[in-house]
């Protein structure tokens, strides 16, 4: 656990010190949990919604993608159900006066026991070698199916306090299973209550005349009250999909894990409509096919792993997170929801509006189901940074600090550097830049030896170092060392942009996913 919060501490200042990301308004202390990004984070995330945005909407001939408002008529929460129930059970530590989600608190207690069995799997791989069978292990080994047992059933039993309301369950729950105060490890909690997340708001000048709104808890309400619009100005045909990114809000109770869970966040969501009936088959689709643009990034495979949901939302009838193993264990990253036909029946109903589609081929109107797929742009910020930040034992007993995204994000492609700062040497390297810079994100630098420019690099996740030297003035050869394998190597300047090009074209990126 101490490990697990050293590198998650590194992670955060790591991304202060480069330039990712800042804490929002720090000179007056900061708020919390609401964070700014800084030049090279404000490139990455970027990069990130383009990769999403390319994979769903210009990928898919039946998706395409719009930019609603933030700002909603307020009918809108009441036909979603997120006013009577957009909560989170909270629960307060008397002693500590610390407030918690209970719901989380059970959770990580869960997920405390998954790590023990994961550290069994270890040892025991470790002990038999090649003849190691995990499915075996996890089958027969009496210590691990008792831990798996706990977990199923510890979750199970949320799931159905939740469902029920039953939060003198939660609470008896979490006495139950001991669970004390992370900060104090006190025992002595509260009741469990139910707390609103909306943000509200108030729109008109005067006082009485004002009225109440809410900032959007989630992008995809947006996409529902413009499905017909949609559907009638694109001619759409089902199945179609629907596709946007933006800011959500939400008054998170506990708020300490970075930008894992912000008040203020991004969402890209994407509303699949579909013939009723049909959702089990595109729920697995998208399940299938959201994991693939995941993959697609090679940020490892045993990083990431299906939950499939025990507690539905009021608005599904399946429900899985695509989790991914961060610094503080595996958490969710983004959810796949069969929301049948719920939104678009809320609304019709509290709109008097009919929201329904003619099916041509069935020769009738029905609701559309809906199968969702909804990702935290921030959260997956996140999993990219902390998977990509590595400390690297060196040869020669240093070690080096790299951040390995994956080049196809990385906010900067080439730092272009002047082996001296005499001899010309500058004027070639700041004309490589003017060349690069119409198709590449570039850099130049001229400080320090070169060897410390690149650890600058490296920690700064340029995935190309460019040095000009006085070889390239009689022969216009430059080096080029690639940050992951540290390899060098001598190239003409007029192989640059290919060379570049080649590693991080998001077109043979994304067609990993293929
Ligand atoms: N429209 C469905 C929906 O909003 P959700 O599971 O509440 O579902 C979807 O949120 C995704 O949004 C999550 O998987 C997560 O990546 C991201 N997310 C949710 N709350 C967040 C928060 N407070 N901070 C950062 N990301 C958040």
């Amino acid at each position: 656990m101490a490990k697990q919060e050293d590198d998650f501490k590194k992670v955060i200042s790591h991304a202060k010190e480069y330039g990712y990301v800042f804490q929002s308004s720090e000179i007056y202390d900061g708020l919390s949990a609401v964070y700014d990004y800084a030049q090279n984070g404000a490139e990455l995330k970027k990069n990130i919604q383009e990769y999403w945005w390319k994979a769903m909407v210009q990928l898919n001939d039946n998706i395409v993608g719009i930019d609603a408002a933030i700002l909603m008529h307020p009918t809108t929460w009441k036909a979603s159900g997120h006013v009577d129930a957009f909560n989170d059970p909270l629960i307060d530590n008397k002693d500590s006066k610390k407030r918690y989600r209970a719901d989380v608190l059970v959770e990580d207690y869960v997920a405390k026991i998954e790590g023990k069995i994961e550290k069994e799997v270890t040892k025991a791989a470790k002990r038999f070698g090649d003849s190691f069978d995990k499915e075996q292990f996890l089958a027969t080994n009496q210590r691990v199916v008792e831990y798996q047992e706990k977990v199923t059933s510890t979750l199970k039993r949320l799931g159905k306090s939740l469902e029920n309301e039953d939060l003198v369950d939660v609470k008896a729950l979490i006495e139950e299973l001991e669970i004390a105060c992370p900060m104090s490890g006190s025992k002595n909690w509260t009741d469990v209550k139910q707390f609103n997340l909306m943000f509200g708001t108030k729109l008109g000048a005067s006082a009485d005349s004002a009225m109440d709104l809410y900032l959007r808890p989630e992008t995809a309400q947006g996409i529902f009250v413009n499905f017909l619009n949609v559907q009638k100005s694109g001619r759409m045909k089902i199945p179609f999909g629907i596709a946007q990114t933006g800011k959500a809000f939400r008054n998170e109770i506990v708020a300490r894990q970075f930008i894992f869970r912000m008040r203020e966040f991004e969402q890209m969501e994407m509303q699949f409509f579909i013939k009723p009936g049909t959702q089990k088959e595109w729920y697995e689709q998208w399940k299938e096919k959201r994991m693939k643009w995941h993959l697609s990034l090679g940020m490892g495979q045993e990083n990431y792993r299906f939950h499939d949901h025990d507690k539905l939302a009021h608005y599904a009838d399946a429900a899985a997170d695509i989790e991914f193993r961060f610094p503080f264990g595996f958490k969710e990253l983004e959810g796949i929801h069969s929301r049948t036909d719920f939104d678009l029946s809320k609304h019709q109903e509290f709109s008097g509006k009919k929201l329904q589609y003619f099916d041509t081929e069935e020769n009738k109107n029905y609701v559309p189901y809906v199968v969702e797929t909804s990702i935290g742009l921030d959260r997956m910020f996140l999993a990219v940074f902390a998977n990509s930040l590595q400390e690297e034992e060196l040869e020669n007993g240093s070690t080096r600090t790299v951040l390995k995204l994956p080049a196809v994000l990385a906010p900067t492609k080439a730092a272009v550097f002047p082996l001296v700062k005499k001899d010309g040497l500058p004027e070639i390297a700041k004309e490589i830049i003017d060349d690069l810079k119409w198709d590449f994100n570039v850099l130049y630098d001229e400080k320090d030896a070169v060897g410390r420019r690149y650890r600058r690099q490296d920690a700064n996740g340029t995935p190309f170092c460019i040095t000009v030297d006085h070889q390239t003035i009689e022969d216009k050869t430059v080096t080029i060392r690639h940050r992951d394998s540290m390899n060098q190597e001598r190239v003409a300047i007029s192989a640059l942009k290919e060379l570049i090009h080649a590693a991080v074209d998001m077109k043979t990126w994304l067609m990993k996913m293929a």
